[in-house]
């Protein structure tokens, strides 16, 4: 074998046993980058052998190494059907229950997708004249971007279409100004009143058994991460969270994802929407 591709084995290796999660082949380019960029994070100055040797043995640099090698593309209200049928579907059931809703992202990423989950919750009660009390625990294994998600500022282009026409903006984000910003950019901020609907907390997919109660979720989004686990761990993990949804509750999963195991004990209600029927045993 030659030597990179006994590196790359390592890293590969390293990374499963750390986060669960399998890299294909033809990673290399990608696994080189983000090798360069864990070195030039960390400042070491020794042979890159010896930086895997210490993140191997848990050490040093574990965080930082999970923190390269996680994939946190995402944005507001992707694949926005889900946050419609929340809406639509979902939510006028609390509406007339009174119940509190308690929902659980587990990937949460940057945050834009509990951030979405919450503005949905605040356009339903405007649309339905309610007051339908939530909680949303939204969980990542990336700690900067859970550190990104708390401080819940955010920069795009303001030729970009980042909102459904149902939500406005200036409800939930106040502007910021901020030297440096190119013009055709826009820095935007969580209000304090939408930032206080979702708690974040580190946690790995990979973890034997959640830090949650049986039946706890009525709503789970599970979204553009089981795609980065072999398909043995994607059944593993979904039947783990699977135990903390409450029957009848609502499981959403990504465009290319799907339910293995479970989809004998739930119910397609809509593109990767499925309501649980039955617990697994
Ligand atoms: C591509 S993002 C998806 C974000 C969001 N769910 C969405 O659909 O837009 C995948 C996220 O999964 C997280 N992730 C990867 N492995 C994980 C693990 N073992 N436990 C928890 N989160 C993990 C990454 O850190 C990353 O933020």
């Amino acid at each position: 074998m030659e030597d990179t591709e006994k590196l790359h084995k390592k890293v590969k290796d390293i990374l499963y046993s750390l986060t669960g999660i399998t890299l294909s082949e033809n990673k290399d380019i990608m696994i080189a980058n983000r090798l360069h960029k864990l070195r030039r994070d960390t400042k070491f100055k020794g042979d890159i052998d010896d930086l895997l040797k210490s993140i191997q043995n848990e050490e040093n640099f574990v965080t930082e190494f999970i923190n390269s090698f996680t994939t946190n593309k995402t944005h507001f209200f992707r694949e926005d059907f889900h946050f419609e049928d929340l809406r639509d579907r979902v939510l006028p059931d609390f509406t007339k229950s009174g119940q509190d809703i308690k929902m659980y992202c587990s990937a949460s990423s940057t945050g834009e997708e509990p951030y979405s989950m919450a503005m949905t919750i605040l356009e339903a009660n405007a649309l339905y004249n309610s007051r339908i009390k939530s909680s949303i625990i939204a969980t990542d294994i990336d700690t900067k971007v859970l550190q990104y998600a708390a401080d819940g500022i955010y920069r795009f282009s303001k030729s970009s279409k980042e909102f459904p026409d149902w939500i406005s903006p200036q409800k939930y984000f106040k502007k910021r100004v901020k030297k440096g910003i190119a013009s055709e950019e826009i820095l935007i901020k969580v209000k304090d009143d939408l930032k206080r609907m979702v708690t974040f907390q580190v946690m790995n997919l990979s973890d034997s058994a959640y830090p949650f109660q049986n039946h706890q979720f009525d709503v789970v989004f599970c979204r553009n991460v089981l795609i980065y686990f072999s398909a043995k761990d994607q059944n593993i993990i979904l039947k783990k969270l699977f135990k903390h949804l409450k029957i009848g509750g609502t499981l959403y999963i990504g465009h290319s994802e799907n339910p293995h195991e479970l989809i004998n004990y739930v119910q397609r209600v809509g593109q990767n929407i499925f309501v649980k029927v039955k617990d697994f045993n």
